[in-house]
């Protein structure tokens, strides 16, 4: 192993929030660095290739730089910008969408200003935490980066308070109970993962214990000493994962105590949560991902519509009532039978759902569609999906995308028959290199 000190400059950001420089002929990525700011930095290569870089001092500060007030930052993998102000963090994630659409996709549109998310502390719905022993103690936390490393966190500034709470009495609970923690090296134990999910709108919360048995001793005491200590939890339920994977929930759910679901509201509907199924983790911003996406389809009453990639239905029940009809597509089984629960909780008859892969889906429907909304998870869509997107040649699509570089990938595939007219990011994920965006195609 060979190592060197050298003097470095940022001169960009990459995707991942790391500082970009070149120097003597080499790249480096350098986390916690901002644009501008000067270091000096140990690296150390192995066969040639670069094995550590460590900041040894920081010689100026950015004008953007602000001080973290997480205790657990940088070591915990979580929030990766924190250190960068939080209307930088907006500026960086416009230009960060500008620049992929343009690698990927060709494209030179002016991408809008980033809608920002207040509050950009504890906002998070949803949040999933390892549980491990860490020097002979049971611990709850977030591993490190890169790693399967816990750090012990007592309180994470993301999450909102009530699941702060919930997290508190969970982890009294677990080592009151004797509870063991898996080891993934070992095979031993039995806890691995607990999921607090709430509602902002009913102050309500779900816990679901991820464990690789379902032989757990006294687990309905300790549900219900959880429900007794903390009011707003409405039910436990106990998620089976016995596989060797890096997956966090298994298949099988089984509730222990209480209700499966909880209930949240997003403009005038109500949705059911449950274990299993996606709904969108910062609550503050929805009404404005949603609402930006429904006002910019700019929708008619006599149109059909495809809520693509549906999820329990959110997107398609929040504009149902200004349309013809709905059709909402999701593979996941569970999300579905929520979706149908929350149309008919919302007295919906316009809107019904298809438990399909979206692409078998376009492939064997005949339907024609005047919008096509569609919100596929990281990876993006495919190829024939597009392609059938084109052949059936709705008016407008808007396609929603937690991934810009999946999103302009799969952009270019429509552009032979459609016109990028906006392109809007929002700040779902604040202090993180993540961003959503929201594009809007109309026809040629
Ligand atoms: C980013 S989420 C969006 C859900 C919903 N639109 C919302 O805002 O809550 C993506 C959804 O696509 C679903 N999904 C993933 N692959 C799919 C596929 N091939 N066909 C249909 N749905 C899929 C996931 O289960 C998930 O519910």
């Amino acid at each position: 192993m060979s190592k060197r000190r050298l003097q470095v400059k940022i001169t960009g950001l990459d995707d991942f929030g790391r500082g970009i420089c070149k120097t003597d002929g080499q790249t480096y990525f350098i986390p916690g660095l901002l644009v501008g700011e000067e270091a000096i930095v140990e690296t150390s290569f192995k066969f040639g290739k670069l094995n550590d870089l460590k900041v040894m001092e920081r010689l100026n500060s950015s004008p953007d730089r602000t001080v973290s007030i997480c205790p657990y930052y940088p070591q915990c993998g979580g929030c990766q910008l924190l250190h960068l102000r939080y209307e930088s963090q907006l500026e960086y994630k416009r230009q960060k969408v500008q620049n992929l659409l343009h690698k990927f996709s060709g494209l030179d549109i002016k991408v809008e200003e980033t809608i920002s998310s207040n509050p950009h502390f504890e906002f998070r719905n949803k949040v999933q935490k390892p549980v491990r022993k860490v020097n002979g103690k049971l611990e709850l936390g977030f591993y490190k980066t890169d790693s399967h490393e816990l750090i012990p966190v007592k309180k994470c500034l993301m999450e909102t308070p009530l699941s702060q709470k919930i997290s508190r009495e969970i982890h009294k609970l677990l080592v009151k109970y004797r509870y063991e923690p898996y080891d993934e090296d070992k095979g031993t134990g039995y806890i691995r993962h607990i999921l607090i999910k709430t509602s902002r709108h009913y102050n309500e919360a779900l816990v679901t214990i991820v464990s690789t048995t379902d032989k757990i001793k006294g687990r309905l005491q300790f549900a219900k000493e959880l429900i007794g200590n903390v009011k707003e939890i409405k039910g436990v339920v106990l998620n089976i994962n016995p596989r060797h994977t890096n997956v966090i929930l298994g298949e099988k759910n089984i509730p222990i105590y209480g209700y499966t679901h909880i209930k949240d509201r997003i403009f005038d509907n109500d949705f059911l949560i449950s274990t299993k199924s996606f709904y969108q983790t910062n609550p503050y911003q929805i009404e404005n991902l949603y609402g930006t996406a429904i006002k910019k389809a700019q929708l008619k009453a006599t149109d059909v519509v495809l809520d693509a990639y549906c999820g329990t239905g959110t997107i398609g029940i929040s504009l149902a009532k200004n349309v013809k009809q709905v059709v909402g597509v999701e593979l996941e089984k569970d999300a579905v039978k929520d979706a149908i629960k929350n149309a008919k909780l919302n007295n919906l008859n316009n809107i019904c759902f298809i438990n399909q892969d979206c692409t078998e889906y376009m492939l064997k429907s005949q339907k024609r569609f005047d919008v096509i909304i569609m919100d596929p998870p990281r990876k993006g869509s495919t190829n024939e999906f597009l392609e059938a997107v084109n052949q059936i040649n709705p008016r407008t699509v808007v396609y929603i995308s937690c991934e810009p570089s999946t999103l302009a990938r799969d952009l270019k595939h429509l552009l032979k028959r459609y016109r990028v007219i906006s392109v809007t990011p929002v700040d779902m994920f604040p202090n993180t290199f993540s961003v959503e965006t929201i594009a809007v195609l109309k026809r040629k």
